[in-house]
Order: structure tokens, then C-alpha cells, then sequence
């Protein structure tokens, strides 16, 4: 694995929903071991001024919006957060193949060159909830038509859960950045996530890099969990 230090494997989710919050943890943890993903919830209360005094203080960061609308729009959005000098940002693979195309150009237009990225199937949904919205296939096969389609619309990669990392990895191949949630190291608690993966082995299956919060953000001493599993990760 690449464990060169200005490529930090570990992406810390900023689920805060205050821009105090947010900085008092980024101030604690270290850019050179981490890099940290902003969501919904933050950017919607905090923005880009935000993101900016992330990036000031030396994070590379994860703008994770999941765009879905007309390709005209997405590709405008994703030209705007391109320009914010996010590190990553991604859509949803379900808006599209021309949607996907507008996003990509829209990351061109604004001259900067960020990791576009697509969600595939929500991890939030199983079979049934996929035959509700009228997908009749199984959702392994709707996950990997998905993140073909994210790799033929010129995308980098895709957010998949530890579990279809594997899968994605031997079907698609090398060169197709996989970002994967559900990380929980050994010892830590489950919280609401049910298929969970340890640090090494989400690299194992062929993850590139492991979003993780609540084991990083609730511990008592969030830099010594970071640094733990980084140290995991190091020695594979
Ligand atoms: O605290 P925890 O490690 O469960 O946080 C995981 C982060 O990854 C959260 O920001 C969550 O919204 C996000 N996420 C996820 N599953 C997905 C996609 C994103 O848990 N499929």
C-alpha cells in the first residue's frame, strides 16, 4: 500500500452541525495523518467560509454533497465546489450518465483538479427498498452496473461500502478510486452501522481510502484514535 505521509489514507466525517464543533476537533487532529470529510448538514450551516478555514489550517478536504439534479446543475455545482479547492467531491452515480459527464466537465471548467467521486446504491438501502424505487435487478449487480457507468462517464471513483470493495476491485480493476464507509477498528463500538470492516481490511479488500467518524470524533482522545489506526494501517 502507498503509505507515503502526504497521502493520508484516513478521511475523519466532520458530522457536526456547527462550525465550532468542526474546528475545535480539526484543531486537534493532524493533516499529515488525515484528511476530513464535510457533509450536508455542516456545509449547510457553516459554507464555504468553512471549508476554507479547513483548508488554512492544512486539511485536504472531502466535500461530500452527492449531487443529483439535471446535468446542467450539477455540472454548474460541481464546477462551484471545485472552486472552493476541495481535495474530493462526488455525485450520485443514479442521476446518470450525462449528468456524471456534465459533473466532470464542470470540475474541468473551473481549472482546479479534485477526485470527482459517485455514490453507487446507499448503503441505507437493502433489496426491498431498491424493488420500492422500481430497480428489479439485485443490488451487488445495480452497485457494480453503477460504478461502470461512474467509470465510463470519466469519474474517478465511487463511495462503496468494505464489503463490495472486493468485488468492485476485481471487476474494475486498478486505477478507480474506492471510498468506503462502515470502517470500525476492533475495539470500538458498532453505533448505527451494521456491516462494519476493520481499517486493514477495508485496504485489503481494495478500499484507496476509509471515511471514519464516530471512532475519531467521540473518543476521548480523538488524535490518539486517529493515530492508532493509522499505526494499524502502517504496518500492513
Ligand atoms: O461515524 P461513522 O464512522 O459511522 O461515520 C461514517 C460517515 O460516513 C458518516 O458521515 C456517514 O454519513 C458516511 N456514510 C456512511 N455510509 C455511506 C455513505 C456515507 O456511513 N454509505
Amino acid at each position: 500500500m502507498n503509505t507515503v505521509n502526504n497521502d493520508p489514507r484516513i478521511v475523519v466525517a466532520l458530522d457536526y452541525a456547527n462550525p465550532q464543533d468542526a474546528l475545535a476537533l480539526a484543531r486537534r487532529l493532524d493533516p499529515a495523518i488525515c484528511r476530513l470529510k464535510v457533509g450536508k448538514e455542516l456545509f449547510t450551516a457553516a459554507g464555504p467560509q468553512l471549508v476554507q478555514a479547513l483548508i488554512d489550517r492544512g486539511y485536504d478536504i472531502f466535500l461530500d454533497l452527492k449531487f443529483h439534479d439535471i446535468p446542467t446543475t450539477v455540472g454548474k455545482a460541481c464546477e462551484a465546489a471545485s472552486r472552493l479547492g476541495v481535495w474530493m467531491l462526488n455525485v450520485h452515480a443514479s442521476g446518470g450518465s450525462d449528468m456524471m459527464q456534465a459533473a466532470r466537465d464542470g470540475v474541468e471548467r473551473s481549472g482546479r483538479t479534485p477526485l470527482l467521486i459517485a455514490v453507487t446504491v446507499l448503503t441505507s438501502m437493502n433489496q426491498q427498498t431498491l424493488n420500492q424505487i422500481g430497480v428489479a435487478g439485485d443490488l451487488r449487480s445495480q452497485v457494480l452496473n453503477l460504478a461502470r457507468m461512474t467509470r465510463q462517464s470519466g469519474l474517478d471513483g465511487v463511495v462503496c461500502s468494505a464489503q463490495e470493495a472486493s468485488m468492485l476491485r476485481a471487476e474494475i480493476g486498478p486505477g478507480f478510486c474506492l471510498v468506503t464507509p462502515g470502517i470500525r477498528p476492533a475495539s470500538a463500538s458498532l453505533d448505527d452501522q451494521s456491516r462494519v470492516v476493520t481499517p486493514a481490511q477495508a485496504i485489503a479488500n481494495g478500499a484507496d481510502y476509509l471515511v471514519i467518524g464516530r471512532p475519531i470524533t467521540q473518543a476521548e482522545n480523538p488524535l490518539s484514535a486517529l493515530q492508532a489506526i493509522h499505526q494499524e494501517l502502517q504496518l500492513r
